[in-house]
């Protein structure tokens, strides 16, 4: 592939060369580092045959108790979409700096599975993954069932199978938040790419980083919205140009070998 698309600001390249010797690195992702790869957001889907449904009508378990068929489909419609697209540039700048930092911890809020797509050897899901399926019982992950009803059951007593997701209401998995609070403690550098960060517990996340002294950096294509600090810096642009570029600039010697 060619070289970066876009030149780094100089303070993001005085950023890079903050990465190149950071000791741990620490990453939140949103929405917006899936946006290039055409994935709408949760509220973005709500369009043409579903324009009709609120989110509390399809992402709770009050919604699954009530109309399970309904919220099944919902989500096997949004599987397809993901199953159709694919990582983008800044999935693989990711993954590629996973591999050249001592320590790496990427955290996301998206539930595509694109990060493990692009090559990122550990994510932690903070909002589960639609492309799993668990008993709605039980709990348990359940990788294969007979189609049939919809939703299908469980093999293994019957309860209806739902997605493996965090819907509105339910607390998030706690290893994958306790992943990220300690990461956010620990790490020497932080990014926080194509986030809102305005849902809470995720929204802490950075702040916790730059509260104990990390340089953070935010990328997003909109500043609006996002906490300033003294240690913050923001990086105005699309995660799918500014990530490998920032890469590239912190590891000249690697290109962006996308
Ligand atoms: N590159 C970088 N940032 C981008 C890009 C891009 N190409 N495209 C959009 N963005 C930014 C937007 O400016 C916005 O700030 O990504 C952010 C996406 O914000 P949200 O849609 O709120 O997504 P997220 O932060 O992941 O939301 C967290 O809130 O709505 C719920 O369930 C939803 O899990 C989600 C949670």
């Amino acid at each position: 592939m060619t070289g970066p698309a876009v030149r780094l600001p100089p303070e993001a390249r005085a950023f890079g060369e903050r990465l190149r010797t950071a000791r741990h690195v620490a990453v939140l992702t949103g929405a917006g580092v899936s946006a290039e790869s055409g994935i709408p957001t949760f509220r973005e889907a709500l369009t043409g045959l579903w324009a009709r449904y609120r989110p509390e009508d399809l992402a709770t378990p009050a919604a699954f108790a009530r109309h399970p068929e309904i919220v099944w489909q919902w989500y096997a419609w949004r599987r397809e979409i993901v199953q159709r697209a694919s990582p983008n540039p800044g999935h693989r700048a990711l993954a590629r700096l996973e591999r050249l930092v001592p320590r790496f911890t990427l955290v996301t809020q998206n539930v595509d599975g694109l990060h493990q797509r692009a090559g990122s050897a550990r994510v932690y899901e903070l909002h589960g993954n639609l492309l799993r399926t668990r008993c709605s019982q039980e709990g348990v992950v359940v990788p294969r069932w007979v189609e049939g009803p919809v939703p299908p059951r469980c093999p293994r007593c019957g309860a209806p199978l739902r997605p493996d997701v965090v819907w509105f209401g339910e607390v998030l998995p706690a290893d994958a938040l306790e992943a990220a609070w300690a990461a956010a403690a620990a790490c020497d550098v932080f990014l926080s790419v194509g986030t809102s960060n305005l849902v809470e517990p995720a929204a802490s996340i950075p702040w916790i980083a730059a509260s104990q002294g990390a340089a953070v950096l935010i990328v997003n294509t909109t500043p609006e919205g996002q906490r300033c600090g003294p240690t913050v810096q923001v990086l105005v642009g699309r995660a799918g140009e500014l990530l490998p570029a920032l890469v590239a600039a912190a590891w000249p010697e690697t290109g962006t070998a996308d």
